[in-house]
């Protein structure tokens, strides 16, 4: 039989004792009793336990007070009170103090073994999420971003690295995976941290707009030019400008951004008179820079000025072990801003979250827990509160990854054919939601040839 957990019997008669420790024996568990709750608290002290029965009604000691002296001594023990018919109330206000639940005496031997059962795994439950707790404390942490995998332990030191260093650093990751949290954390690690770390999306200005707000403008340089007015290069002087999605930048803005980094100095629009400015660029972006350069759309000039240092953050599907971790610190911090106390992740919950590809990655996975948070109204997050809405069982697949490719410019026939077939059909996956059955509409393939096809090309299709 496996061995179980440890358990502390206290109760004044050494009968009832007895017979406890004998069924609980059989049971795999390891038990100590006593009839003595002042010796019960030394033995606390000296051994460590993981259940424990009380009785409630003792000479020497109110059952509730040692239930007390448990709860501050390690939160973690599960009580289970013992209790007489008659004195049920009093074991309803131990549940309210702490207790887990409570079993009365006379009992059946079936009732007591479901209940210890039912009690190791809460045990083991509160072990594990004390456990996460710990690591995200600890090492797994740096600067608020979580990580226990290889790749993002890797990627802490790297941050260290590139904060003491000047150069400027790209950032590439697919969307969701921190491409944020690491530009701010390289800044505010860095010699700069007490300048400026300003921000800009190239993606969502026009043209016009987005130089003008990188390089500034005079008075008058275009039409409701009424003022001169700084760029953000300025704004970030001696400190530190994070450009996202930096692909999406046209090739005028591009030449200009180059000149910038390459003399140091800006020119407003409108102006001839350049400035000199000292600011550390972090760009970012989720689209492959290199292949950008290949289609013509990105300057290779500009991409070495940028990628002095270049950090990767994998998808969250291929570092799956920091799904734990990270799914226990959103719990944390968001139960705790709901004011709802939930202690952590039923194992069928865990599991769920540990086998959905997340093609959003931790930003999704941040969501699906906030919205859990707020459905939940037990003291674990179910499988039912993460997946009200059937998500997380659907057809998963892995979309495209950023993740440097080696050079295939001429690969062989059968093999690129092979690759635009999981390109393509990963495409439509994705536009179709992951829908089986609208992906063969759209593609005129039938089902079961679609179903043979995605298992050929490695596409990985999980059902509920
Ligand atoms: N390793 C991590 N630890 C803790 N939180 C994380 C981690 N990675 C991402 N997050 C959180 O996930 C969310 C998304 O992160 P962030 O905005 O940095 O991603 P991004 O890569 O910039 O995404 P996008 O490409 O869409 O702009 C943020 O709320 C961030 O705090
Ligand atoms: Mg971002």
């Amino acid at each position: 039989m496996i061995q179980k957990g440890k358990i502390l019997i206290v109760d004044d008669e050494q009968g009832f004792c007895e017979l406890l420790e004998n069924i609980l024996q059989k049971e795999g568990f390891d038990t100590v009793s006593t009839t003595n709750p002042i010796y019960a608290q030394q033995l606390l002290e000296k051994e460590d336990f993981d259940l424990a029965f009380l009785d409630l009604k003792m000479p020497e000691m109110d059952g509730l007070e040692l239930l007390n002296y448990i709860k501050t001594f390690d939160e973690n023990i599960v009580v289970i009170i013992i209790t007489a018919y008659g004195t049920i109330e009093k074991a309803v206000e131990a549940m309210r103090k702490g207790a887990y639940d409570f079993i009365t005496k006379p009992f059946q031997k079936n009732d007591l073994i479901r209940l210890v059962n039912k009690a190791w795994d809460k045990r083991k439950l509160l072990l594990e999420m004390s456990h996460l707790r710990a690591e995200i404390q600890g090492r797994y942490s740096f600067q608020n971003i979580i990580g226990k995998s290889k790749p993002m332990q890797d990627l802490f030191d790297l941050i260290s690295k590139a904060a003491t260093s000047p150069c400027n650093v790209l950032i590439q990751g697919e969307s969701g995976t921190g491409k944020e949290l690491v530009a701010k954390a390289i800044h505010y690690n860095s010699s700069r941290k007490n300048k400026n770390f300003v921000c800009l999306n190239a993606a969502t200005l026009q043209e016009t707009l987005l130089e003008s707000q990188l390089f500034g403008h005079v008075k008058g340089a275009f039409t409701g030019a009424y003022k001169d007015q700084k760029g953000l290069f300025e704004v970030a002087n001696g400190g530190t400008l994070f450009l996202d999605e930096v692909a999406d930048m046209s090739p005028q803005v591009q030449a200009k951004l180059l000149r910038a980094i390459q003399e140091q100095e800006i020119i407003p629009l409108g102006s001839n008179s350049p400035r000199k400015v000292d600011v550390r660029i972090i760009a970012a972006s989720n689209k492959d820079l290199r292949q950008a350069i290949k289609e013509g759309s990105f300057r290779e000039d500009l991409y070495y000025r940028l990628s002095v240092i270049t950090i990767y953050i994998p998808p969250l599907r291929e570092r799956r072990e920091d799904i734990p971790l990270l799914a226990m610190h959103f719990l944390h911090r968001y139960a705790k801003e709901a004011n709802k106390k939930i202690e952590g992740f039923t194992p069928k919950a865990m599991e769920l979250l540990c086998n959905y590809s997340w093609p959003g990655n931790v930003r999704e996975l941040e969501n699906v827990i906030q919205s859990a948070i707020f459905l939940e109204t037990g003291p674990q997050i179910t499988t039912k509160s993460l997946n009200y809405d059937g998500k997380l069982t659907k057809v998963s697949y892995s979309p495209q990854t950023l993740a440097p490719k080696e050079n295939n410019d001429l690969l062989p026939y059968a093999e690129a054919k092979r690759k635009f077939e999981r390109e393509y059909l990963l495409k439509a996956l994705e536009k179709c939601g992951g829908n089986i059955s609208l992906t063969a509409r759209k593609t005129g393939i039938i089902r079961p040839n679609l179903y043979k096809k995605l298992k050929k090309l490695n596409i990985h299709i999980k059902r509920s």
